[in-house]
């Protein structure tokens, strides 16, 4: 479980850059739209790899599992929303905005928990 804190903060800045990237796109800076898609890829593995881990782990309530499935969802629409933005369905941004904020939201809540359990973790190894 030593990955999921690095896996999990990797996760939380590549979408805080995704959210700066998007704008900049939206703004017209179209030579950016190529690295914002392979950002939302990667990220994509990165949410499924830490999804993963979060059903091997033994001692986890079931927060982190539910969580990790439903932000799993959300990207894979947000990867969907993205390629149906660059064939021209510009009235879908809106919801790809709004989308990114819950994914951002979801990322938050997902690195409390984890930084919690590694807490409690270290707590009872060094008790
Ligand atoms: C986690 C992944 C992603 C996040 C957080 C994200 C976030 C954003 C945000 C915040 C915007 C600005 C929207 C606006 O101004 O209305 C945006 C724009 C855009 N995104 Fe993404 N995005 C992600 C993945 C993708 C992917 C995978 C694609 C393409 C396959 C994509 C394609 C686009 C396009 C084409 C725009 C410009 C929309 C426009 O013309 O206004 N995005 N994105």
């Amino acid at each position: 479980m030593k990955f999921a804190p690095v896996l999990g903060s990797l996760v939380l800045f590549g979408v805080i850059v995704q959210i700066i990237l998007g704008f900049q796109v939206s703004a017209g800076v179209d030579e950016l739209i190529g690295t914002h898609i392979l950002i939302g890829v990667v990220g994509l593995v990165l949410v499924l790899v830490l999804t993963a881990m979060a059903f091997r782990s033994k001692p986890a309530t079931i927060y982190p599992k539910i969580i990790m499935v439903i932000l799993t969802l959300v990207v894979l629409v947000q990867i969907g929303l993205g390629f149906q933005l660059l064939n021209g369905a510009d009235a879908l941004a809106v919801s790809h905005q709004a989308n990114a904020f819950v994914i951002l939201g979801l990322s938050v809540l997902i690195g409390a928990i984890t930084m919690k359990a590694a807490k409690k973790q270290s707590n009872a190894s060094s008790s």
